[in-house]
């Protein structure tokens, strides 16, 4: 199992790698599969602004590329106060790999706030015929 600590520095690395010319808002991203690998991720942003992807999908997208399937635990940090939770098509991604996850935020002054998934979507969308 991984610690916070490593979580956070995981993060806090792939925040130094955001490609954010657009909003100049990089988001870092680190989560913790059910094995305790960690795999991390950063905002990448294009020019057609749609294409953008959130550090939080890209840290995931990294995870179940390298074959994990379940996501235990998630650090997500930017530069704000509060530090910024994920958005909404984050957090239906996350619960594609989990029936929870804990999720700490933090920024860069140190300050932390720690959710689970169940509070920050309590009302997934589920595909008839899968769990
Ligand atoms: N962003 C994330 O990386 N994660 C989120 O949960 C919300 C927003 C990024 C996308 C874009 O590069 C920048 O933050 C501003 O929206």
């Amino acid at each position: 199992m991984a610690t916070w600590k490593q979580l956070e520095s995981a993060a806090q690395q792939a925040m130094g790698n955001s490609h954010c010319p657009y909003s100049e808002f990089p988001v870092g991203a680190a989560v913790e599969t059910e094995s305790g690998d960690i795999f991390a991720g950063a905002n990448v942003e294009n020019r057609s602004f749609p294409l953008t992807v959130c550090a939080e999908r890209s840290a995931i997208q990294a995870a179940v590329s390298a074959g994990h399937r379940v996501i235990r635990r998630a650090v997500v940090i930017t530069d704000t106060t509060p530090p910024a939770p994920p958005c909404g098509a984050c957090r239906q991604v996350l619960a594609e790999f989990a029936d929870d996850v804990e999720i700490r935020l933090i920024n860069l002054s140190g300050e932390r706030a720690e959710y689970s998934l169940r509070e920050l979507l309590p009302l997934r969308f589920k595909l008839p015929g899968h769990s």
